[in-house]
């Protein structure tokens, strides 16, 4: 549940004295809540590379979902791996999300938006029913299948067809480099983790399932409900939502288009969680209802009052929601390669 930062170890001795020892304790990567399901091939053929096997240990919480390790891009090319090409699109996304003072900008917003809202059109009920499609196929950069067009997405038009042309200029699946310029875009803005990373998706044949993404006037239960669906739990679904910390609006309140769900927009920090709930609100922020109602759900409640004093929880856990989140539908995922190293290094510091 809670973690805390001391570890307590009251040691009693029969004959004597109480000893009492604390030391620092490393960051727990699972924080106590239900167990964590399994997804895709990991569930019908179980682990058969090592790649399964690391997205198995993410996602049943007993490894790290980020990594600081960058690899160097000579030997990485050197050695004719699939992840070559990633660092190319790496310099490009890094024009395309990075401003002049350090913070991520638009792009990198829209980015992270594109990511959640490709993957999160997958849900488990679906899949029972027969509708195992959606998720993170790169359904949403496929013009022809017209999710541009769907009220959900509406903001999105102009980064996807910006990852369209990436997309065709490097020659790379559209479903990949939707995760992969997700993460990109987080580890873009100051304090954000690097998410680790994979690629080797397939594409979609078919657009994604309609319904299956969060309206932000939903009440908590039926938001929560929505993403359990998706097993995401409502821990995972609090890390999740602080992607808020780095959002702009622009189709809801139409009188102030651009305003922002907390006051750095550009810094990947967990300010969001603290004035999501203010009781003086910054009247400079759009906060949103959906935001508002999560925040005081019980199941939440905890968890989101954790995250406001503690980066690195945070930063721990949206990086092992996120893996999750960019697996959802996928069905190859024991196939996949690891290019986290191919990512930007993070950065602590910000004007
Ligand atoms: C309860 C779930 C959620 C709801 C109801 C919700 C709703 C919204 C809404 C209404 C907007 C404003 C769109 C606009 O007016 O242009 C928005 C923006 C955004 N959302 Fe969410 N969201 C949810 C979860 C998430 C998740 C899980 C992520 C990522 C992991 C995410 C990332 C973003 C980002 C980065 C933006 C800013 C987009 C931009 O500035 O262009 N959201 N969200
Ligand atoms: C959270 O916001 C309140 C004001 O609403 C402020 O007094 C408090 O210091 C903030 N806490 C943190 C940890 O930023």
């Amino acid at each position: 549940m809670l973690f805390s930062r001391i570890w307590v170890l009251v040691l009693t001795s029969p004959l004597f004295f109480n000893v009492v020892l604390s030391f620092p304790r490393p960051i727990p990567l699972n924080d106590g809540d239900a167990p964590k399901e399994l997804l895709g091939d990991l569930l019908t053929v179980g682990v058969r590379t090592t790649t399964g096997q690391t997205v198995q240990n993410i996602l049943l919480g007993l490894e790290s979902g980020q990594s600081a390790v960058v690899v160097d891009q000579t030997s990485a090319c050197a050695a004719q791996s699939v992840c070559c090409v990633w660092y190319s699109i790496a310099t490009d996304l890094t024009k395309l999300f990075l401003a002049r003072d350090g913070t991520c900008n638009d792009n990198a917003r829209a980015a992270i938006r594109l990511g959640f809202h490709d993957a999160g059109a997958w849900s488990k009920s679906n899949k029972a029913a027969g509708l195992d499609f959606g998720g993170a196929d790169g359904s949403i950069l496929i013009a022809a299948f017209g999710e541009q067009n769907r009220a959900e997405n509406n903001g999105l038009q102009d980064i996807i067809i910006k990852m369209q042309k990436v997309a065709t200029k490097w020659k790379v699946g559209l479903a990949d480099l939707v995760q992969y310029a997700a993460n990109h875009a987080v580890v873009t803005c100051p304090l954000g983790p690097r998410v680790r990373t994979f690629v080797g998706r397939k594409d979609a044949t078919q657009p994604a399932p309609p319904g299956l993404l969060p309206s932000v006037h939903a009440l908590s239960s039926d938001l929560i409900a929505l993403f359990q669906d998706k097993s995401i739990d409502p821990h995972t679904l609090t890390a999740l939502v602080g992607a808020h910390s780095c959002s702009k609006q622009f189709n809801q309140d139409t009188a102030h288009p651009g305003s922002a769900q907390d006051s750095t927009p550009g810094v990947w920090d967990v300010t969001f969680y603290n004035e999501t709930i203010a009781t003086k609100p910054n009247k400079k922020l759009f906060i949103f209802d959906s935001d508002k109602v999560l925040a005081s759900d019980a199941r939440m409640s905890t968890e989101w009052r954790a995250f406001i004093s503690d980066q690195a929880h945070w930063n721990e856990d949206y990086s092992a929601a996120y893996v999750r989140l960019s697996m959802l539908g996928v069905n190859n995922i024991n196939d996949l390669t690891e290019c986290t190293g191919t990512l930007p290094a993070a950065r602590q510091k910000f004007p």
